[in-house]
């Protein structure tokens, strides 16, 4: 997939959510409004690993990908219940989120793992959408910029690229909670975002695709989306609705 071809991407983050009947319900409503949609905008769905390979059989749409929520790494193969990139890769999903703030909090996933695992996942040709934030007291403490420089330094790998990376910009407080930055300061974060990138990449214009993600629902998509700085959001409880979900997909058109 060349991002270069998109003018935004949104990503469908189902977490642990979904079912054969949620997959039916997307199934359905492409069928009959897929024609409607601008195809100048991707859609990554990210359902549980047993789904991925229905999803895939499913979603045949050419501007529609898939992609996984977590791999683990390949360092020895009796891993019993875990999922590695080269099984990710024959399920040929497109994209692996890392470093989402759940993984870091509740699995403890420091950002040297979250590092060799997005190495690893480029090295097997998966792009990568990595998650970055701050939590409500580093937002208290006026730290944000210096959480965002240090886990952009210390979670990325060298092999990423405009062409195989894409970041997510999700302040923990935001997730699930109905609460978002202002749209001032998502501009803000994200041009910020941005300008560090370029610097660890030696990179002249802004080439990294910079999602926003946090409680993102069919109210304030329009506003976040029509955000120059914002190349696209990650949705998750509003995926969980195919009608809203398609809302926020066709924020241009409400
Ligand atoms: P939310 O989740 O849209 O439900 O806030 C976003 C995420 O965690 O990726």
């Amino acid at each position: 997939m060349n991002f270069k071809n998109y003018s935004k991407i949104i990503v469908a983050n189902w977490k642990m959510n979904g079912s054969f009947s949620l997959i039916n319900q997307y199934k359905n409503y492409l069928k009959k409004n897929y024609i409607k949609f601008n195809k100048k905008i991707a859609i990554v769905i990210c359902p549980p690993f047993p789904y991925l390979t229905i999803c895939k059989n499913k979603f045949k749409y050419k501007n529609i990908f898939l992609g996984a929520q977590n791999l683990s790494l390949s360092d020895n193969f009796s891993k019993t219940g875990e999922i590695s990139s080269s099984i990710i890769r024959d399920t040929q999903c497109n994209f692996v989120i890392l470093g989402h703030s759940e993984r870091r909090n509740l699995f403890k996933e420091s950002d040297k793992l979250i590092s060799n695992k997005v190495n690893e996942s480029l090295n097997n040709k998966i792009n990568v959408i990595i998650c970055i934030g701050e939590n409500l007291s580093e937002k208290r403490k006026s730290n944000t910029f210096k959480v965002l420089k240090k886990q952009i330094y210390k979670s990325l790998s060298n092999n990423c690229s405009p062409k195989n990376t894409i970041i997510a910009y999700e302040p923990v407080w935001s997730i699930g909670t109905g609460k978002t930055p202002t749209i001032e300061e998502i501009n803000k974060i994200h041009t910020y975002i941005k300008k560090i990138l370029n610097i660890k990449y030696h990179l002249k214009n802004y080439k990294f695709k910079v999602l926003y993600g946090g409680s993102v629902n069919k109210k304030n998509s329009k506003d976040i989306l029509s955000l120059k700085s914002v190349d696209g959001v990650l949705v998750g409880g509003a995926s969980l609705n195919i009608i809203e979900f398609a809302h926020i997909i066709n924020f241009n058109k409400n």
